[in-house]
């Protein structure tokens, strides 16, 4: 099928079954475009819990998906993908956290959105790259548990007086960005920003002009006098930026960043997912109330600061 009958069809399957279709900035670019809404972890859950759509395609990966599953149980939630998984949320499981809660029982428990529905379900609220700092300041403990990502944890540290717990977690392909890649390409492009993901070491969160979430990005970009932006996370996130600011020019800090993961996911799996009603992600009443709360939390902290934009 050509690009074009795949869009049509796609089209026909949106309005047949009332469905919305969300990408988060990372998503290969034909699959941004075919989304209603693009965003990165904030906007798209806030957009899940608010669409008056009765379907739900989530293009992204596992926790994505299962976030928007967790805030609207009454609507069916499709990943397009069912292997589009994320490592750093594979990297704690309820047992690891349990301990941590055991040894520290005066912390909060923050769980970053990159989590499975069992750690929300045990965390006081969720976090995700937009709003950690904000988040963990609004908890009234001093001691703050912090799981899965160590980089955001020490973002957030370096930002907060609250006392943090890391977890040893990590993004694959933000770990593997490193000071030299930031040196290197401030000695290429002298006249260029260097942005990276709070997810990147500490090392190069310093040696960065900014570190933001993808969204931060994209207001960062816009409203940035300069021209010529090192951009440190998913490629994917050149597409969104170019989209956004057309006469501004974007460059990946170093080749690897790269999340095969958010790769799996392509236009015609798009339109096989909603025709097919494939994959549905659901998650069991007891847990999914409990997470809801964590998420819940999250939203109300942000519920003046999100600004969505459509495609
Ligand atoms: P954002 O919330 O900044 O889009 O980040 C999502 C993510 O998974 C980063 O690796």
């Amino acid at each position: 099928m050509s690009k074009q009958d795949l869009l049509d069809r796609l089209n026909k399957l949106k309005e047949e079954k009332r469905a919305v279709i969300l990408a988060h900035n990372y998503q290969v670019k034909e699959v941004q475009e075919a989304a209603d809404y693009c965003g990165d972890s904030f906007e798209l859950s806030r957009l899940a819990a608010d669409s008056p759509a009765e379907v739900i395609v989530f293009c992204g990966v596992h926790f994505m998906a299962e976030s928007a599953a967790i805030l609207s149980p009454d609507k069916t939630v499709l990943l397009p993908e069912r292997a589009a998984g994320c490592p750093l949320a594979d990297m704690i499981d309820p047992e690891g956290l349990h301990t941590l809660i055991r040894a520290h029982p005066r912390a909060a428990v923050a769980s970053y959105i990159n989590s499975a529905a069992e750690i929300k379900a045990m965390s006081d609220i969720c976090v995700t790259s937009a709003n950690a700092v904000e988040v963990v300041d609004s908890l009234e403990q001093e001691e703050v548990i912090f799981v899965p990502d160590q980089n955001l944890a020490r973002f957030v540290s370096n930002k907060t007086d609250k006392k943090i717990i890391p977890w040893p977690g990590y993004c694959i392909t933000h770990h593997r960005v490193s000071a030299e890649d930031v040196l290197r390409a401030r000695e290429n492009h002298p006249d260029a920003v260097i942005i990276v993901h709070p997810e990147c070491r500490p090392e190069v969160v310093e040696l960065a002009d900014q570190a933001l979430g993808t969204g931060g990005m994209i207001d960062f970009a816009r409203r940035s006098e300069q021209e010529k932006f090192i951009v440190g996370t998913e490629m994917g996130m050149l597409h969104r930026l170019e989209r956004e600011c057309p006469d501004k020019q974007f460059y990946l800090l170093s080749p690897g960043l790269i999340c095969p993961n958010m790769k799996y996911t392509t236009l015609t799996k798009v339109v096989n997912s909603l025709e097919n009603m494939e994959h549905r992600i659901t998650v069991p009443p007891e847990i999914r109330e409990k997470a809801a709360r964590a998420l819940q939390r999250m939203l109300a902290v942000n519920a003046s600061s999100l600004e969505i934009r459509s495609r």
